[in-house]
């Protein structure tokens, strides 16, 4: 595990920012697993500056998202497709249709989540993969529980997460109930992965990657990844 531990928000986008360039700069065809959240937010903007600049291009870059809500539209502001459009996608050059998300108005989720872990494996599996934590070591939507789940499917979002997300939502109550969410091998066979943190995520960053290895904080999977790199900001 490499940890860089970095000064404040702006340097943990910029940092973690130059890892997912010098991936696309070394094979221009990546595969790359996002996130949604806060956290990522300065590290997304920082991308688009230097694709506008002409340093790096995304023309052949697959992405592939960690999770979405269940039953909000990609019209809604709170959805992770409208997040990723507006904060990503819509400032660089890619190919809108090499960007995917699970589909949360699915009508038939269990088929949704087959055939987004079939596009995973069809895409040759992840070259990068972004990763936020939840307060309560969430990756993507895994919440706690007594046992990993290995491949994309539904959850029940955990009172954590209802509570802490529900900022989001003029109405709190409008925090949808569900979520689709890939499961922990398709994040952990990832080649590489980035996990950025903010200060306030001090404490679960410590359990997840320095207690016990358990699905109830399923982030502490990740002390078992050969290529993880934790952007942390902690001060200096
Ligand atoms: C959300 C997302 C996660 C994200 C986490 C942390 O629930 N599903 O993928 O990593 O929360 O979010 P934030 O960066 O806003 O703290």
């Amino acid at each position: 595990m490499k940890f860089l531990q970095v000064a404040d928000k702006q340097d943990m986008a910029r940092k973690a920012a130059g890892i997912i360039a010098a991936q696309v700069l070394l094979k221009n065809d990546s595969v790359l697993g996002l996130a949604t959240g806060a956290t990522p937010v300065g590290a997304y903007g920082q991308l688009a500056k230097w694709c506008r600049e002409g340093e790096i291009s995304f023309r052949d870059v697959i992405t592939v998202n960690l999770d979405e809500y269940c039953g909000l539209p990609e019209t809604s502001p709170q959805s992770y497709r409208y997040y990723m459009n507006e904060n990503f996608f819509n400032q660089i050059d890619i190919d809108p249709a090499n960007t995917h998300l699970p589909d949360g108005m699915a009508a038939d989720m269990d088929a949704e989540c087959s055939r987004y872990s079939a596009l995973i494996r069809s895409l040759g599996g992840i070259d990068l993969q972004l990763l936020g934590i939840g307060m309560n070591g969430h990756i993507g939507f895994n919440e706690p529980k007594a046992h990993f789940v290995m491949d994309t499917h539904t959850v029940a979002l955990s009172e954590n997460t209802r509570e802490v997300n529900g900022v989001y939502f003029e109405n709190p109550a409008d925090m949808p109930t569900h979520a689709v969410t890939m499961g922990m091998r398709e994040i952990l066979q990832a080649k590489r992965i980035v996990l950025m943190a903010g200060k306030e995520k001090e404490a679960i960053l410590h359990r997840a990657l320095e207690g016990e290895v358990t699905p109830e904080v399923p982030a502490s999977l990740l002390q078992l990844h050969p290529r993880l790199t934790v952007v942390f900001e902690g001060g200096k």
